[in-house]
């Protein structure tokens, strides 16, 4: 198969990318594996303080010769989520005080600040200069893009609609990466709220790369050779695989989600704004059943997430997974393998050659 645009750009011997994973289930062994084994390892940073960046990166390029993405939120919170006082935090600790209270944690403190912000994540992005800069839920300024240009670090915008492939080609954006929502973790729309638009991976792919002419990665429900080859089919200059990275013991997810994801109990997912504050696909548990009674009364994102994260890690630490996110795109039931070397070869095998007649 001949080469795409992308590889050539990348440097990429396989048109493959490793989703980046936030809310730290990210590791630097899964970014550095894909890369080493010829695809783009990448990592969800955007839980991580300005000065965690330079280190990370560091550790990265320490692990692999290979190129590395880096991916951040553009944008840092929902209305609201930036300036929640006190009262605000008064008024929805009553939702989620009886399971705190379950699981034996005290009332905590409102932090300063619920997010680290983005504007000062990617100065530091910018100066520890990775191959790519990739980005959700937005369009860098300007002066962000030019300063990538620059550098010489290529930028990948996520879109979930053609309007958003769209503004991120009009805005200079070199890579477009075509989000649908059969997608695992977070639908990151920009211009209109995520439940409008659910278009799938097929005719978002297509509709991107035959309108448009930056090259297309396509995202959401793509988990093996035949997705990968499909993607490519529809005009895709490679595909990025979330789930089937995640599955892998080199992910920073915990045993109990990777046993469900390989599970019967995958085979349903559901878009829940549950875990964050915003859309994403994960498959249904407790946590999910009880944020979702509560949905209209939920506080913003990024302070759901917080509240979710104290939960989360008690109802680890205990042994269940009720309070666990467990993010999950539509094609989870078609894993099998949990290494990154067993997934890549895999992926990379040559296609069969037609029977000679
Ligand atoms: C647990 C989880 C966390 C994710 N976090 C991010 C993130 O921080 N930034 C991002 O650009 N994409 C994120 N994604 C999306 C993936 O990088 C990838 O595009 C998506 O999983 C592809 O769909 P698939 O899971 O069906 O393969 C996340 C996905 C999952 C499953």
């Amino acid at each position: 198969m001949p080469q795409t645009e992308i590889q050539r750009r990348l440097g990429l011997p396989h048109p493959i990318i490793q989703g980046p994973f936030g809310g730290g289930l990210s590791t630097v062994a899964l970014a550095a594996a894909v890369s080493n084994a010829g695809g783009l390892g990448s990592y969800g940073a955007h839980i991580l303080e300005p000065d965690e960046i330079a280190p990370l990166v560091e550790a990265l390029r320490a692990a692999t010769d290979g190129s590395i993405a880096l991916n951040l939120w553009v944008s840092d919170h929902d209305p609201g989520g930036d300036d929640f006082g006190a009262e605000a935090f008064d008024a929805v600790w009553p939702l989620f005080a009886p399971f705190f209270a379950e699981y034996g944690i005290d009332r905590p403190e409102p932090p300063n600040r619920y997010h680290p912000r983005y504007a000062d994540q990617v100065e530091a992005l910018l100066e520890a200069r990775p191959d790519v800069f990739s980005f959700v839920f937005g369009i860098p300024d300007p002066a962000v893009l030019a300063a990538c240009r620059q550098r010489g670090i290529q930028t990948l915008g996520a879109a979930t609609t053609l309007a958003e492939a769209e503004a991120l080609d009009a805005a200079g954006v070199d890579l477009i990466l075509a989000t649908g929502s059969e997608a695992g973790g977070h639908r990151p729309a920009f211009l209109e709220p995520a439940e409008n638009n659910l278009i799938g991976t097929l005719p978002l792919t297509r509709q991107i790369a035959s309108r448009l002419r930056r090259p297309v990665i396509a995202a959401g429900g793509i988990a093996d050779r035949s997705g990968i080859e499909a993607a490519l089919t529809l005009g895709a200059g490679a595909a990025q695989l979330g789930t089937a990275f995640l599955a892998c013991n080199e992910s920073g997810t915990h045993d109990a989600h990777r046993d469900i994801l390989f599970s019967d109990r995958a085979r349903h997912t559901a878009l829940t704004r549950t875990y964050t504050g915003r859309l994403a696909r994960g498959i249904p548990n407790r946590v999910m059943a009880e944020m979702d009674k509560r949905a209209g009364q939920l506080p913003p994102f990024p302070v759901q997430a917080w509240f979710l994260g104290h939960l989360k890690r008690a109802a680890l630490a205990a042994g269940d997974e009720d309070f666990a996110s467990l993010y999950a795109g539509q094609g989870a039931p078609l894993l099998k393998h949990r290494t990154v070397a067993d997934l890549m070869s895999d992926l990379t095998l040559p296609s069969p050659q037609p029977a000679l007649a």
